[in-house]
């Protein structure tokens, strides 16, 4: 049995009842999938409202932290220090297609005074319907609820390897790379996985279910959570083209690290 600091305690008080409103709100989605009208605007408006219900319960644990989300985008606030990167509902177009595999991230990321980040420093991604949680803290591990620590997976053939990634889709660019990518690695893994939520494929890496997962074109709030998450679940986590790995350049390769460094040799085959 782990017990989550008063800070992640914070996180996760927030993160449950945003994550209770966003359930109630999904059992409706499948209903408006046969209505004329569709549910692309109540969809907007359940992603808006967990935002809100997020910033406001953070808001009451640490008083004057910034906070940045993915609707509400960058509130400063008084204490420069100190900022969330919030997504309120990652895989939205899961929750929009009644598919239950969707998640909120919440992260906690710390600033130097002079304004360079500090890094992460407590995160967690959590799936309302499954009711997993998965957490981490900055040099004290990765879990999963109260009980499970998170541990990458031990498996260290490609052929073996079970592989999450994210397929460009209208409107974005990059889908003559996506394929030459997933030409190099098709024919040399087990298998290849597109969930739809890039925090979740992530927490999957921590939890050993997937052995590796690429993408390109993501924001802050789609991986802040899940690089602690996988890092302090002993994982690897890098840019798609093996250099540091930064929240604003928006790729992402994670693994353990004998499966990164082979995914990492097929990607840059395929460049
Ligand atoms: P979002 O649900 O918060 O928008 C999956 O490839 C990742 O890309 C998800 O984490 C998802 O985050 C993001 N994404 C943004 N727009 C998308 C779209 N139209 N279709 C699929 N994923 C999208
Ligand atoms: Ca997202």
């Amino acid at each position: 049995m782990t017990t989550p600091s008063a800070l992640l305690q914070v996180m996760m008080t927030a993160a449950r009842k945003a994550g209770r409103r966003l359930a109630r709100d999904f059992g409706e989605v499948a209903e408006l999938q046969v209505s004329k009208k569709g549910p692309g605007d109540f969809v907007s408006a359940a992603d808006l409202k967990s935002e809100e219900i997020l910033k406001e319960e953070l808001a009451k644990g640490r008083p004057g932290y910034g906070f940045l989300g993915e609707e509400g985008g960058l509130d400063e606030g008084t204490d420069k220090t100190h900022r969330w990167i919030v997504d309120p509902l990652d895989g939205t177009t899961n929750f929009l297609h009644a598919i239950p595999h969707f998640a909120i991230n919440v992260a906690l990321e710390r600033a130097n005074l002079d304004g360079t980040s500090a890094g992460i420093m407590a995160a967690l991604t959590y799936n309302p319907i499954s009711n997993e949680m998965f957490w981490a803290e900055k040099g004290k591990g990765a879990f999963l609820n109260a009980e499970k620590r998170l541990r990458v997976a031990a498996r260290r053939k490609l052929d073996e390897s079970l592989i999450g990634t994210g397929i460009p889709f209208a409107g974005r660019p990059g889908h003559g790379v996506f394929l030459k990518e997933l030409h190099q690695l098709s024919q040399r893994v087990t298998g290849i996985r597109r969930y739809g939520s890039a925090a979740l494929d992530l927490a999957w890496v921590a939890a050993g279910r997937l052995d590796a997962y690429w993408e390109r074109g993501l924001k802050p709030w789609d991986t802040a959570a899940g690089a602690l998450i996988v890092a302090e679940a002993g994982g690897v986590i890098t840019g798609a083209d093996g250099g540091e790995f930064s929240l604003d350049e928006g790729t992402v390769l994670a693994g353990n690290s004998e499966i990164h460094a082979l995914v990492l040799e097929r990607l840059k085959a395929a460049a």
